[in-house]
C-alpha cells in the first residue's frame, strides 16, 4: 500500500466512491432505517409521510427528480412535475397514471424568474399549498478555473439555476408553509458542497450557497413546522454525468437508489443527509486543511 500523503488521499477518494451509497442523516440513521419504521421495504413509512400530500419536484423530467417523482406518486402523493421538456414530463405523467398515481406537469424554465413567479401563482391557485418542495433541478460544470478565464458564464449559470431559482421558488411557497405550520424543503445538494473538489468551483459554490441560505432561513422558521433538508448526493448515474467519460468507470448510485434517499428524507425529515465518507473527509479537513487539499486535488 502506498503510504505517502498522495497515496493516502487516493485511497480515501477510492473509499469515498465505494461508500457513496451509504448516506447518513442528521438523525444518525442509514437510509435502510426507513424499513424499520414500517414494513420491510419502508413503503408503509413513505405512504404515511407523503400520502395525500402535495409534493412539487423540480427537474422531474429526468434523472433523480424523475425517479423520485414516480416513487413519491406511487406512495400516494399528488406530485407536481416541473421542468422545461414537455414531452418528457408527459411521459412521467403517463407512467405515474399507469401505476394508479396522480402527477401533474408544469412546464417552467427555472432560469426565468417571471416563469417561477407565474408557476407559484398557478400552483397555489390550483392546489392551495405545497407540503413538500424538492429543489432538484440543477446543472453541473466540471472545468478548471484556468479554462474558464474567458467564460464567466461557468459561474453565473450554476448560480442562476442551482441557487437563485431554488431561492425564488422557495420564497414563493414558504409563506403558505409557515401559515399552515407545516412543510418541508428538500434541496438536492451534492457532497461537493462539503468536499469542495477541484474543477467544480462554480457548481460547488452554487450548492454551498443554497445550503447556507437554507440553514439561515431554518433559524427563522424553527418554530413554524417547516424543515429544510440538505441532501448531499454522491455520484448518481444520470444523464448529467454521461458527458464525463471518466465517470463511467466510477461507482455511482443508481437513479432508483438516489430516489430512495430522497424518499427517506421525507420520512426522517432530517436536516442533513450526508454520505458517510463525506462526513469523514470533512472532519479530516477540519483537523488538517492540508489533507483536505490533497483529497480535493485527487477528487473526481
Ligand atoms: N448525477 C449526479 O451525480 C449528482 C450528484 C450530486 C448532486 N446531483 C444533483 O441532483 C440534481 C438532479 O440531477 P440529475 O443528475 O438527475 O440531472 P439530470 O438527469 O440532468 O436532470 C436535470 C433536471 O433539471 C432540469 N432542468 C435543467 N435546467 C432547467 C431549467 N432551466 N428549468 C427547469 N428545469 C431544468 C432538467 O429538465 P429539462 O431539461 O426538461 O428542463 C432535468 O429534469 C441536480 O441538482 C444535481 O446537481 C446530481
Amino acid at each position: 500500500m502506498d503510504l505517502s500523503a498522495r497515496g493516502l488521499a487516493k485511497a480515501v477518494v477510492k473509499q469515498a466512491n465505494s461508500f457513496g451509497a451509504m448516506p447518513i442523516s442528521s438523525r444518525g440513521v442509514l437510509n435502510r432505517a426507513v424499513g424499520s419504521l414500517g414494513d420491510s421495504d419502508g413503503s408503509a413509512a413513505l405512504r404515511k409521510a407523503v400520502g395525500g400530500k402535495v409534493v412539487l419536484v423540480t427537474g422531474a423530467s429526468s434523472g433523480i427528480g424523475r425517479s423520485a417523482a414516480v416513487r413519491l406518486a406511487a406512495a400516494g402523493a399528488q406530485v407536481l412535475l416541473v421542468a422545461r421538456s414537455e414531452d418528457q414530463l408527459a411521459e412521467v405523467v403517463d407512467e405515474v397514471a399507469a401505476a394508479g398515481g396522480l402527477a401533474i406537469a408544469y412546464r417552467c424554465d427555472l432560469t426565468d424568474f417571471d416563469q417561477i413567479d407565474a408557476l407559484v401563482t398557478k400552483v397555489l391557485d390550483r392546489h392551495g399549498h405545497v407540503d413538500i418542495l424538492v429543489n432538484n433541478a440543477g446543472m453541473s460544470i466540471r472545468r478548471k478555473v484556468r479554462h474558464s478565464q474567458d467564460r464567466f458564464q461557468d459561474f453565473e449559470r450554476p448560480m442562476h439555476l442551482n441557487y437563485f431559482a431554488a431561492v425564488r421558488l422557495t420564497m414563493g411557497l414558504l409563506p403558505t408553509m409557515v401559515e399552515r405550520e407545516s412543510g418541508q424543503v428538500i434541496n438536492i445538494s451534492s457532497w461537493a458542497a462539503m468536499l469542495h473538489p477541484a474543477r467544480f468551483s462554480g457548481y460547488t459554490a452554487s450548492k454551498a450557497a443554497l445550503e447556507a441560505w437554507s440553514d439561515c432561513v431554518q433559524g427563522e422558521v424553527l418554530d413554524d413546522g417547516v424543515v429544510f433538508t440538505n441532501v448531499r448526493m454522491p455520484l448518481v448515474r444520470t444523464p448529467m454525468i454521461t458527458p464525463t467519460k471518466l465517470y463511467s468507470r466510477m461507482p455511482a448510485l443508481s437513479m432508483e437508489q438516489a430516489a430512495t434517499v430522497v424518499c427517506d428524507a421525507t420520512v426522517s425529515r432530517s436536516r442533513r443527509v450526508t454520505p458517510l465518507v463525506a462526513a469523514w473527509a470533512s472532519f479530516a479537513e477540519s483537523v488538517s486543511p492540508a489533507l483536505g487539499d490533497l483529497l480535493r486535488k485527487n477528487a473526481i
